[in-house]
């Protein structure tokens, strides 16, 4: 059963500069909340409550500031600086002390999952005791991601941003992985664009047959807030159902208070923390 989680939210975010100049595109509002509250909440979801956030250079405090200790959620977050954009997999080699022995799961910090029965398969993915789970998503433009192909229920072949693929499965930006995810992450070397990639991370996997994936389904939505487009999709989608169905997407304090990691008394603290403001009065509603 994997415990523990990372959130990737370093990157210098050039595909949204000027924006991402001096702000870190995770602390950046999806409607009415940061994007890393998004992500955080697919970890929370899935029953994990050990968490490491990795941040660029200088920027911890930024995300102390609104995610503290993790404590008034019930959890624990820890943080580390990641130098610089090395590539994804270097967040298993600063979090080793982190990982220790055990498996881990890996979301990027600009990751919008929303799906039917989510919380399930996540459960379930967590029960990964050998090898690595990917979970995959049909795009229209599978230049802009990692590739899987599939043939009778396998991955036959991975490929970071094909000019040309007969697929269009991306590999999403949501991993679990065995023990052995920092020693192979150790002995991966940088690629042509000089980062470590998490493709050739999950070949290693794939190669010792130890690699499986699933579907997000047809009615999920996942989105990479990588661009400024897929930003502002994302903010409109979260709008749409938050106004539509009356409940939020990724209320923090709603899936700790939910798993009873909290209870009121915790709600009433996040209240007097954010203020007079439509997630407080959210958060009100909650316990009342
Ligand atoms: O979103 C899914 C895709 O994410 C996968 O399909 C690809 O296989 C995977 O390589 C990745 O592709 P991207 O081009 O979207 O990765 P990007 O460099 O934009 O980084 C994704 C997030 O991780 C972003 O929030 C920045 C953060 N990041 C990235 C790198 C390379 C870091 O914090 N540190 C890093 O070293």
């Amino acid at each position: 059963m994997i415990k523990k989680g990372i959130i990737l939210a370093g990157g210098l975010g050039t595909r949204m500069s000027p924006i991402t100049k001096s702000v870190n595109k995770q602390l950046l509002p999806i409607y009415d909340k940061p994007l890393i509250y998004y992500p955080l909440s697919i970890l929370m979801l899935s029953g994990i409550k050990d968490i490491l956030i990795i941040v660029n250079k200088g920027q911890i405090n930024q995300f102390r500031k609104i995610l503290t200790n993790g404590k008034k959620l019930g959890i624990n977050i820890q943080y580390k600086e990641q130098n610089a954009p090395n590539g994804l997999p270097e967040a298993f080699i600063i979090g080793e002390k982190f990982i220790g022995k055990e498996g881990v799961a890996l979301i990027l910090g600009d990751n919008f999952f929303y799906a039917q029965s989510l919380t399930k398969t996540l459960q379930n993915a967590r029960k990964l005791n050998l090898g690595a789970k990917v979970f995959l998503h049909p795009v229209k433009n599978p230049k802009l991601y990692g590739i899987a192909t599939i043939k009778n229920k396998k991955i036959t072949y991975l490929k970071e941003k094909p000019t040309i693929t007969k697929s269009n499965l991306a590999v999403t930006g949501l991993y679990f992985f065995d023990k052995h995810v920092v020693n192979f992450s150790k002995n991966l070397k940088p690629s042509k664009r000089k980062e470590l990639e998490i493709i050739d991370l999950l070949n290693k996997y794939k190669k010792k047959n130890k690699l499986s994936f699933e579907f997000l389904g047809r009615g999920g939505a996942w989105l990479d807030a990588g661009s400024i487009d897929d930003y502002y999709d994302a903010t409109s989608f979260v709008s749409a159902i938050e106004k539509r169905q009356g409940f939020k997407i990724a209320c923090l304090e709603e899936i700790a208070l939910t798993k009873k990691w909290i209870n009121k008394k915790e709600i009433l603290e996040s209240i007097k923390f954010y203020g007079s403001c439509g997630y407080s009065r959210y958060l009100k509603q909650l316990i009342s």
